[in-house]
């Protein structure tokens, strides 16, 4: 397990953020991500980053929360591929929980991909569980799978 340093992104961490995402599998069209974190008027929307602690301080992932009501959503959560396995997922989801808390939500809801098993897995040991399904949510018809957790987030028992 790694324990990197958890911090709010903001446009100067604009170039680590699109580099990560694209080299990811969810990755979002990059002026997305260039206006939420260029456009201070986006406070509606929290770009939350895991540093090393070393020196250099690279970014190994981050997660976006939005807002809706009373829940926040996950809108994204991407780890570098070198850094996966290692804790930063559970860590980042976290520092959500937390953030999420704060600001008074009572749950926390996601959208996956049915065939996203690394994530689903991450997000039931997180306390995650599935809502319901959304059948052809997706660009390429793909169903996505709704999930939610009360907060705060417990981190459970992983599966074998
Ligand atoms: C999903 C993702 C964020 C997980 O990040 P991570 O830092 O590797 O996750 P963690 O190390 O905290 O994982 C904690 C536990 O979750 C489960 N898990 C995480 N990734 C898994 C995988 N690929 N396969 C199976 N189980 C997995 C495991 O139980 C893991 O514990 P273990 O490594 O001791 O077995 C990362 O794989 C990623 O960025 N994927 C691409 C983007 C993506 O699909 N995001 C989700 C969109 S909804």
């Amino acid at each position: 397990m790694y324990l990197p340093e958890i911090n709010f992104l903001n446009s100067n961490n604009l170039p680590d953020v699109l580099r990560i995402n694209a080299a990811s599998e969810v990755s979002w069209p990059e002026e997305v991500i260039r206006s939420d974190l260029q456009d201070d008027s986006h406070d509606e929307i929290s770009y939350i980053g895991a540093f090393a602690t070393t020196t250099e301080a690279p970014l190994l992932g981050y997660a976006v929360l939005g807002r809706e009501n009373r829940s926040g959503i996950i809108m994204a959560l991407v780890v570098d591929k070198i850094y996966r396995r290692r804790g930063i997922g559970t860590q980042l989801l976290l520092a959500v929980s937390d953030c999420a808390m704060y600001l008074n939500m009572k749950r926390l809801r996601l959208r996956v991909r049915k065939s996203n098993a690394g994530a689903i897995a991450l997000y039931h040991y997180m306390s995650f569980s599935g809502e319901k399904l959304w059948r052809g949510y997706y660009s390429n018809g793909e169903d996505a799978i709704v999930m939610s957790a009360k907060l705060p987030l417990r981190v459970g028992v992983k599966k074998s």
